[in-house]
């Protein structure tokens, strides 16, 4: 039987970046004077595409860096939603770098670091778009590690990248405890080893696939209270 999912289980926190750390719609929510009505259609179709360009080309064999998949997704909601202007393009691809942390990100992540834990982002984004969001948000100073999935050429959900983590922090699967408010990735990482909290963010149904999360919360300031901080 696993040990409890308590602090004293665990050498780490890994966290998922977007949409788990920081709020993806942030970005465009600055641009939506020049969206208007299909501010909504936009965004939801950018991050569709965006994931399933990621998953599409590492089944492909064909890596190339998450700033181009966003890039390549980003012109594809745009031309589906009849949207051409191309400052607003650079517009909402510039912000992407300066998304907003989740209001709840912060305080969790610096009260179980001040525990001794380490801290990671385990996250498709490039290690410059990480680097950006992070130093934007102020979240720098509460993560020992920016672990970008480009030091092995493939995305999430391929186990090389959950096991890029134990790598970099030196610790068993079984001693990490990962956050993330996507479904697919939280599966993945619970089926990788990891004790997996699923932040639910969006209030949805679990994806129906091998690897469940021990448990769920709605905000990541739930977090330090459930591992017993
Ligand atoms: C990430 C995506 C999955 O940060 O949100 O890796």
């Amino acid at each position: 039987m696993a040990a409890p999912l308590h602090r004293d289980n665990l050498d780490a926190c890994v966290f998922d970046a977007y949409g788990t750390l920081f709020d993806v719609r942030s970005a465009a929510e600055r641009c939506s004077k020049g969206l208007g009505e299909r501010k909504d259609a936009l965004l939801a179709l950018w991050r569709a595409k965006q994931l399933e360009y990621s998953w599409l080309r590492s089944l492909r064999g064909d890596y190339i860096d998450f700033w181009h998949v966003t890039g390549e997704s980003l012109d594809y909601a745009m031309a589906a939603t009849g949207t051409t202007d191309p400052l607003l393009r650079s517009r909402l691809m510039a912000a992407y770098l300066t998304l907003e942390a989740y209001a709840d990100a912060t305080d969790a992540v610096s009260r179980l670091r001040a525990t001794g834990l380490k801290t990671a982002v385990l996250s498709n984004g490039s290690a410059s778009m990480l680097t950006a969001a992070v130093s934007n948000s102020g979240l720098h100073r509460q993560l020992d590690w920016l672990i970008s999935v480009d030091e092995v050429h493939a995305y999430k959900p391929h186990p090389s990248v959950y096991r890029l983590a134990t790598e970099r922090l030196q610790c068993p699967a079984n001693r990490i405890c990962f956050l993330s408010a996507n479904t697919w990735d939280a599966s993945a990482a619970a089926h990788f080893g990891f004790r997996v909290v699923w932040i639910n963010r969006a209030n949805t149904t679990f994806d129906l696939l091998p690897g469940k999360p021990e448990r769920e919360i709605t905000t990541l300031g739930a977090l330090p209270d459930l591992l017993g901080v």
